[in-house]
Protein backbone atom coordinates (compact mmCIF):
# COMPACT_ATOMS: atom_id res chain seq x y z
CA UNK A 1 0.00 0.00 0.00
CA UNK A 2 1.17 3.40 -0.42
CA UNK A 3 2.18 6.08 2.32
CA UNK A 4 -0.14 8.94 1.87
CA UNK A 5 2.46 12.05 2.80
CA UNK A 6 1.56 15.33 4.70
CA UNK A 7 -0.01 17.87 3.50
CA UNK A 8 -2.58 15.72 1.79
CA UNK A 9 -6.11 16.72 2.47
CA UNK A 10 -7.28 12.86 3.65
CA UNK A 11 -5.15 13.43 6.29
CA UNK A 12 -6.80 15.97 8.32
CA UNK A 13 -10.22 14.47 7.80
CA UNK A 14 -12.68 12.32 9.97
CA UNK A 15 -12.91 8.85 10.07
CA UNK A 16 -16.19 6.77 9.81
CA UNK A 17 -16.75 3.82 11.81
CA UNK A 18 -16.23 0.61 10.59
CA UNK A 19 -19.95 -0.90 10.61
CA UNK A 20 -18.63 -4.76 10.05
CA UNK A 21 -15.85 -6.58 10.40
CA UNK A 22 -15.24 -9.13 8.12
CA UNK A 23 -12.77 -10.59 5.89
CA UNK A 24 -12.53 -7.29 3.65
CA UNK A 25 -11.42 -5.65 7.21
CA UNK A 26 -9.16 -8.21 8.31
CA UNK A 27 -6.93 -8.35 4.51
CA UNK A 28 -7.05 -4.03 5.08
CA UNK A 29 -5.61 -4.86 8.52
CA UNK A 30 -3.48 -7.20 7.27
CA UNK A 31 -2.34 -5.19 4.14
CA UNK A 32 -1.35 -2.24 6.96
CA UNK A 33 0.67 -4.10 9.00
CA UNK A 34 2.99 -5.34 6.07
CA UNK A 35 3.04 -1.95 4.94
CA UNK A 36 3.69 -0.76 8.37
CA UNK A 37 6.70 -3.09 8.96
CA UNK A 38 8.15 -2.42 5.24
CA UNK A 39 7.83 1.43 6.04
CA UNK A 40 9.90 0.71 9.33
CA UNK A 41 7.21 2.34 11.09
CA UNK A 42 5.37 0.77 14.76
CA UNK A 43 1.71 2.15 13.82
CA UNK A 44 -0.59 3.06 10.71
CA UNK A 45 -3.91 4.82 10.63
CA UNK A 46 -6.63 4.34 7.75
CA UNK A 47 -6.07 7.82 6.69
CA UNK A 48 -2.32 7.15 6.08
CA UNK A 49 -3.81 4.62 3.23
CA UNK A 50 -6.56 6.24 1.87
CA UNK A 51 -9.13 4.52 4.23
CA UNK A 52 -11.09 7.22 5.97
CA UNK A 53 -12.29 4.17 8.61
CA UNK A 54 -11.83 4.33 12.02
CA UNK A 55 -8.83 1.68 12.40
CA UNK A 56 -5.45 1.34 12.73
CA UNK A 57 -2.42 -0.88 13.56
CA UNK A 58 0.39 -1.21 15.66
CA UNK A 59 3.37 -2.92 17.56
CA UNK A 60 4.61 -3.00 20.72
CA UNK A 61 8.48 -3.02 21.69
CA UNK A 62 8.60 -6.57 21.26
CA UNK A 63 7.15 -6.00 17.66
CA UNK A 64 3.85 -7.85 18.47
CA UNK A 65 1.41 -6.71 16.31
CA UNK A 66 -2.00 -4.91 17.27
CA UNK A 67 -5.21 -4.25 15.26
CA UNK A 68 -7.47 -1.95 16.80
CA UNK A 69 -10.97 -0.82 15.11
CA UNK A 70 -13.29 1.65 16.32
CA UNK A 71 -10.91 2.16 19.18
CA UNK A 72 -11.55 4.31 21.92
CA UNK A 73 -9.57 6.01 24.92
CA UNK A 74 -11.30 5.03 28.36
CA UNK A 75 -9.04 6.24 30.94
CA UNK A 76 -5.83 8.18 30.79
CA UNK A 77 -3.33 8.65 33.55
CA UNK A 78 -2.64 11.86 35.38
CA UNK A 79 1.40 11.39 34.53
CA UNK A 80 2.61 13.12 31.48
CA UNK A 81 5.68 12.00 29.61
CA UNK A 82 7.88 13.49 26.60
CA UNK A 83 8.78 11.37 23.91
CA UNK A 84 10.01 12.31 20.62
CA UNK A 85 7.84 11.49 17.86
CA UNK A 86 8.05 10.59 14.25
CA UNK A 87 4.93 9.69 11.70
CA UNK A 88 5.53 7.71 8.49
CA UNK A 89 3.31 10.42 6.83
CA UNK A 90 5.95 13.07 7.69
CA UNK A 91 9.24 11.38 7.31
CA UNK A 92 12.59 12.29 8.20
CA UNK A 93 11.18 14.92 11.01
CA UNK A 94 10.99 13.85 14.54
CA UNK A 95 10.26 15.94 17.84
CA UNK A 96 9.25 15.78 21.39
CA UNK A 97 5.96 15.64 22.44
CA UNK A 98 4.41 15.63 25.74
CA UNK A 99 1.24 12.88 26.15
CA UNK A 100 -0.44 11.10 29.27
CA UNK A 101 2.10 8.22 30.30
CA UNK A 102 -0.52 5.24 30.07
CA UNK A 103 -4.00 4.89 28.43
CA UNK A 104 -6.74 2.38 28.65
CA UNK A 105 -7.99 1.74 25.41
CA UNK A 106 -11.18 -0.70 24.13
CA UNK A 107 -11.28 -1.78 20.46
CA UNK A 108 -11.98 -4.59 18.20
CA UNK A 109 -10.06 -6.88 16.48
CA UNK A 110 -9.61 -8.18 12.72
CA UNK A 111 -11.30 -11.47 13.97
CA UNK A 112 -14.48 -9.16 15.25
CA UNK A 113 -13.08 -9.68 19.35
CA UNK A 114 -14.01 -7.25 21.94
CA UNK A 115 -11.04 -6.18 23.73
CA UNK A 116 -9.65 -3.85 26.52
CA UNK A 117 -5.93 -2.97 27.02
CA UNK A 118 -3.88 -1.13 29.70
CA UNK A 119 -1.24 0.92 27.99
CA UNK A 120 2.08 2.13 29.02
CA UNK A 121 5.49 3.25 27.55
CA UNK A 122 5.93 3.03 24.02
CA UNK A 123 2.37 1.20 22.88
CA UNK A 124 0.71 3.90 25.04
CA UNK A 125 2.24 6.86 23.23
CA UNK A 126 1.64 4.74 19.61
CA UNK A 127 -1.95 4.36 20.73
CA UNK A 128 -2.43 7.82 21.30
CA UNK A 129 -0.52 9.05 17.87
CA UNK A 130 -3.17 6.98 15.65
CA UNK A 131 -5.97 7.61 17.71
CA UNK A 132 -5.10 11.12 16.62
CA UNK A 133 -4.62 10.25 12.72
CA UNK A 134 -8.24 9.08 13.37
CA UNK A 135 -9.24 12.75 14.10
CA UNK A 136 -7.27 14.60 11.52
CA UNK A 137 -4.98 15.32 14.01
CA UNK A 138 -0.92 15.67 13.35
CA UNK A 139 1.89 15.03 16.29
CA UNK A 140 2.80 18.85 15.02
CA UNK A 141 -0.34 20.02 15.77
CA UNK A 142 1.15 20.12 19.30
CA UNK A 143 4.24 21.95 18.66
CA UNK A 144 4.18 25.71 19.24
CA UNK A 145 4.07 27.55 15.95
CA UNK A 146 7.75 28.69 15.80
CA UNK A 147 8.95 25.12 16.54
CA UNK A 148 6.27 23.61 13.96
CA UNK A 149 7.17 26.13 11.54
CA UNK A 150 10.83 25.06 11.92
CA UNK A 151 9.85 21.49 11.35
CA UNK A 152 8.02 21.49 8.37
CA UNK A 153 10.56 23.57 6.50
CA UNK A 154 12.80 20.89 7.51
CA UNK A 155 10.48 18.72 6.33
CA UNK A 156 9.72 20.43 2.74
CA UNK A 157 13.51 20.63 2.24
CA UNK A 158 13.97 16.55 2.88
CA UNK A 159 11.17 15.97 0.25
CA UNK A 160 12.41 17.82 -2.05
CA UNK A 161 15.42 15.72 -2.36
NI1 LIG B 1 1.55 9.14 12.28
Amino acid sequence: MEIIRYPADILRQKTEAVSQIDQETAELAAAMLTTMVEGHGIGLAGPQVGQLLSLFVAQDENGKPYVFINPEITGTSLETVGYEEGCLSLPGIYEEVIRPEAVQIQAWNEKGRFFKMECSGLIARVVQHELDHLKGTLFIDYLTPLKRDRLLKLYEKKSRQ
